[in-house]
């Protein structure tokens, strides 16, 4: 939040689109503790009933929309942040092209992810080594989401990368690959999948205390309109 607050301009009544925004795991806090206006758009129903159901103080709009063709006109917002969101689509440029042209003149674009030189040393690549080749194919290097932004016009591009802790303990992150939390684990295969939990759980019984189990580094890159 003091990031997203430090790069973003500050004033009244700030319009800030949360763009892929899934459940609103950011939404929701950025129009709760910073008080902008939050449109959180999506293109899959699901998460949107999800995050209608967790945004208790309804502060938020929830818009369908599919970030590489918006419905909303130019310079219609602030800011426009992403998390997570440009691997998901074959061609990123159409959503940075788009967020250039609903953010207002002097407006920031904010993106959140993990870059592939950081995300290859994660427990998820080193215990199932099949989905490097995946995300090699669609997750962009530091340089490369920099370019994008620069390409689209925005001036102003800087990253930061902060080493966040969101997992309280291995198991839970053991949990969540389980589960295929991380979309990359339903490409690869099942004898792949299956022999990458048993290292995993074997990893985290010999090193119950290593801290690379519980980190995950980030990047945010920002530009300016
Ligand atoms: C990995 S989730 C990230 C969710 C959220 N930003 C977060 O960090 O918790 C990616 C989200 O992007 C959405 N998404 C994927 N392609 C999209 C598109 N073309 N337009 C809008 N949303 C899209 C998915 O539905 C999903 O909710």
């Amino acid at each position: 939040m003091n990031l997203i607050s430090e790069r973003i301009i500050s004033g009244q009544n700030i319009e800030l689109l949360d763009l892929g925004c899934g459940t609103g795991r950011f939404s929701i806090p950025i129009a709760n503790r910073l008080g902008y206006h939050v449109t959180g758009a999506d293109n899959s129903e699901e998460m949107l009933l999800k995050a209608r159901k967790k945004d208790g103080a309804k502060r938020v709009n929830w818009d369908m929309q599919d970030a590489t063709l918006l419905s909303y006109p130019d310079a219609s917002f602030d800011a426009i942040f992403m998390s997570h969101l440009l691997h998901h689509v074959d061609n990123p440029s159409d959503i940075v092209e788009e967020c250039y042209r609903v953010l207002r003149p002097g407006g920031t674009i904010l993106n959140r992810y993990g870059s592939m030189e950081d995300i290859r040393g994660d427990p998820e690549h080193k215990f199932f080594p099949e989905t490097i080749e995946f995300d090699e194919v669609r997750t962009p290097t530091r340089k490369q989401v920099e370019e994008l932004f620069r390409k689209a016009g925005f001036n102003n591009v800087s990253s930061k990368v902060l080493v966040e802790q969101p997992y309280p303990s291995p198991e839970v992150r053991l949990r969540g690959a389980e589960l295929k939390f991380t979309s990359v684990l339903t490409l690869i295969n099942q004898s792949a999948f299956e022999k990458g939990l048993e290292n995993f759980r074997k990893y985290i019984s010999n090193n119950p205390n290593d801290q690379w189990l519980l980190e995950d580094k980030i990047t945010f890159t920002s530009g300016k309109k």
